[in-house]
């Protein structure tokens, strides 16, 4: 509701090439390291093809360790082999290639190492269990039975999806603003670069509007439509106002619709009242639109860690929101602060905000007192927002307190910076749901609600598991729960970037 839109900013994950390991002879393809998994394929047929493939420039690893990045094997029962891989705990194991021998012998032949393909790919398929005798590698239509890295291959596409979403959405026809997002969050997922529309042939929740998309895209390396829509004065126009702090779609038609335009049109016109909210968005707005740092997010949370255990000593205060889900940057930090005493979580905002003023950071707060009721769940409708006490924030964060410094611009000499932050406080007993709903992402969560309802007819929010055959409520006291009462496999904070 309240999101800021960021300038993308690309990480470029360190290859292992760059990460010093020693060059070897005859090396001609640096960033593909290969390793041949023995089992099915056998020992001596392995050791023929590992001298073919170093004979042609590949790097092959006799040992299977986080440097290697195409997995190649002839194992056909994708089960075994990744319960087998799962075993060998490789960091990395989600942005590795899974390849079957095919990918291995179209390479060979073609002396280089070929796009992977979807065809190429052994697929994990122990965590799709809603397609009993379906086909095995298939990308499951849930975010919830996907793992999505910070890692995205398909930039070029999700991207332009993303702007259309963002269109229908400013003109409020919701499904195919939602279609647009479940489809780039598919290709987020994906570990390999869509080259051809081939390769989107067996993935679910892309229609006939997407892979127009694509296919314009892949031909003209752009789309006309995008930049047709980037273009629109109308679009433009909501895109800016939207990213003030506290100026919703709403407002920024209304806004539109009286025919101003920027920002100085805003702020003189006469009949114009903004809130307190969207006052101090204006004159916040060069710092809340500039992202936050991983750095910045710690000193945050240094700063409301000694802040909540200064009133209580045994408070709980967890990370969430994008930076716990490991993202570099982020539009805001989010915080889970709680204590075990029952009741008391209700008045413990007040206190922590109390704290920050007198220590002179606290430059916004939007406190929302606690509704929840748990007498009055489940609740049947969709709701957007939960009923936990909460509060939204903007710091004043000191450089001094940054490790590295602020993430602000070279003539910047104040010396600090405003940040936005959201504290939200469940009960004890509420905790392992606040976390799963606040640590995201948005097309997670919906993917999971949506599975919840679909798949398990249960009833899943920031509050609740609710099974609607046998009428209770499951009980839960880490996120590891709930996914086993939901019969999915766990899936890590960092690969929930759905
Ligand atoms: P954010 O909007 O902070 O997004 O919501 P983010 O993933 O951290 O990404 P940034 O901040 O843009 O970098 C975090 C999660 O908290 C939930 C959202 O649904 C999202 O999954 N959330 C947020 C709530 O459940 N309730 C709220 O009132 C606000
Ligand atoms: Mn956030």
């Amino acid at each position: 509701m309240f999101h800021t839109p960021i300038a993308p900013r690309v990480r470029k994950r360190s290859r292992p090439a760059e990460a010093g390991a020693p060059r070897r002879e005859g090396v001609k393809f640096e960033d593909v390291r290969l390793y041949l998994v023995e089992r099915k394929m056998g020992c001596s047929r392995r050791s023929f093809l590992t001298q073919l493939a170093r004979s042609k420039g590949f790097i092959v690893e006799d040992i299977l360790s986080d440097v290697v990045t195409h997995i190649v094997s002839e194992d056909t029962q994708a089960s075994s082999l990744w319960t087998w891989l799962k075993g060998c705990e490789l960091k990395n194991l989600p942005s590795v290639h899974v390849l079957d021998i095919s990918w291995f012998t179209d390479s060979m032949r073609e002396g280089r190492p070929v796009a992977v393909e979807t065809r190429h790919l052994i697929q994990v398929c122990d965590i799709l269990p809603t397609f009993p005798g379906g086909p095995t590698a298939t990308v499951s239509q849930y975010a919830c039975q996907r793992r999505t890295t910070t890692e995205n291959n398909n930039k070029i596409f999700t991207e332009a999806f993303e702007v259309l979403a963002e269109s229908y959405e400013f003109n409020e026809i919701e499904g195919p603003c939602l279609a647009f997002r479940r489809a780039g969050s598919v290709l987020k997922s994906l570990t390999f670069e869509v080259r051809s529309l081939g390769d989107t042939q067996d993935l679910p929740c892309l229609g006939e509007h997407t892979k127009e998309l694509i296919e314009e895209i892949l031909r003209h390396g752009r789309s006309f439509e995008v930049e047709k829509i980037l273009s629109d004065e109308r679009y433009q126009t909501l895109k800016l106002f939207t990213s003030v702090f506290g100026v919703g779609p709403k407002t920024a038609e209304k806004w539109y619709r009286r025919g101003l335009r920027s920002f100085s049109d805003v702020l003189t016109e006469p009949s114009i009242q903004l809130n307190r909210m969207q006052q101090t968005g204006f004159l916040h707005y060069e710092d809340i639109s500039r992202a936050v740092s991983k750095a910045e997010a710690r000193a945050l949370g240094n700063i409301i860690d000694e802040a909540v255990h200064a009133i209580t000593l045994d408070a709980v205060i967890a990370l969430t929101g994008g930076f716990r889900r490991g993202k570099e940057f982020g539009h805001d930090v989010d915080f889970i602060v709680t204590t075990p005493e029952p009741g008391r979580e209700r008045s413990l905002l007040p206190d922590v905000t109390d704290r920050l003023e007198q220590q002179g950071i606290l430059l916004y707060c939007d406190y929302q007192a606690s509704t929840f009721d748990m007498s009055k769940l489940p609740c049947h409708r969709f709701e957007a927002m939960d009923h936990f006490a909460k509060c939204f924030l903007i710091l004043r964060l000191e450089a001094s307190k940054v490790e590295g410094g602020l993430n602000s611009t070279e003539e910047d000499s104040r010396g600090w910076r405003a940040v936005r932050v959201d504290l939200v406080s469940p009960p004890m007993d509420r905790y392992a749901f606040a976390l799963l709903g606040w640590t995201g992402s948005r097309q997670f969560e919906r993917d999971l609600r949506r599975f919840a309802r679909l798949e398990r007819r249960m009833l899943l929010d920031n509050h609740i598991l609710y099974d609607k055959t046998k009428k209770e409520f499951l009980a839960a006291t880490t996120e590891k729960d709930i996914f086993a009462h939901l019969g999915l496999e766990y899936i890590e904070p960092w690969q929930r970037n759905a």
